[in-house]
């Protein structure tokens, strides 16, 4: 063992992303969201984005399930479709379907995530920067918007792994197969570059959601 070991891949991306990740943190929105100053109907539209983001990466995964480096990411015990359904359910009435639209930014994240049918390290980098969020920042997200809305259960399932006892654990494990992956050569360079693209991506939603609700220009 050397003294000074280079960082591990999981390591620099997390150092490498972690700028463009406070800036999506500190969205106007987020802290709005955060603060409580967001009303239900807002929150629900944010649900919505949230169900289109998420049918795409678990439309794509179908395609790359029996991929050699994609495959082992994937699992079932993250998957939040369904509970985004019954989120829109209780929020706003089974008919949501016939009313729920993407924001252009979110037809823009989710367009870039069904590209990356073809691209299996790129739709790792998605799968990351969405499931290692909502496992990390987003339980306490979750705890916030709870006592905000007087929820609990339906309307913030989504914030709730039902299938993971321990994400400490689920997160290790995660960017241990990140760490352990035979990437192709320059793949974790490409890989991170799409992660930063993912942060934008989810920075831009949130810039049309707080347009959307007349917010004011986002920062
Ligand atoms: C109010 C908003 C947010 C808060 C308070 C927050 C907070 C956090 C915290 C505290 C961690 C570190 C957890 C740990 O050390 O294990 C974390 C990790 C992470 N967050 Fe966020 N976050 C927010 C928004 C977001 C957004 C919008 C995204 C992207 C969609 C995101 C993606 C991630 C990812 C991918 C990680 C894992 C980094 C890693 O360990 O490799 N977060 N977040």
């Amino acid at each position: 063992m050397t003294t000074v070991d280079r960082p591990s891949f999981s390591q620099r991306l997390r150092e490498r992303s972690w700028t463009l990740h406070q800036r999506a943190e500190g969205a106007g929105f987020m802290k709005a969201l955060m603060n409580g100053e967001i009303e239900r109907a807002g929150y629900a539209l944010m649900v919505s984005q949230h169900l289109f983001i998420y049918d795409a990466l678990e439309t794509t995964e179908c395609d790359l399930r029996d991929n050699e480096v994609a495959g082992p990411f994937i699992t079932e015990r993250l998957h939040r479709v369904p509970s985004l359904r019954a989120d829109l359910d209780a929020l706003l009435g089974t008919d949501w379907a016939e009313r729920a639209e993407p924001l252009p930014a979110t037809r823009t994240y989710a367009a870039r995530i069904r590209e990356m049918a073809a691209w299996p390290g790129g739709f790792v980098a998605h799968h990351y920067t969405r499931y290692l969020g909502d496992l990390s920042g987003g339980l306490a997200i979750g705890r916030v918007v709870a006592r905000v809305y007087g929820l609990d259960g339906p309307g913030v399932s989504f914030y709730r792994f039902d299938r993971i006892d321990k994400p400490k654990v689920f997160k290790d494990e995660y960017r241990h197969r990140l760490d352990s992956t035979a990437w192709e050569p320059d793949e974790q360079e490409r890989i991170i570059d799409e992660v930063l693209n993912a942060y934008r991506l989810n920075t831009e939603v949130f810039a049309d959601l707080a347009r959307e609700l007349g917010m004011g220009a986002p920062r």
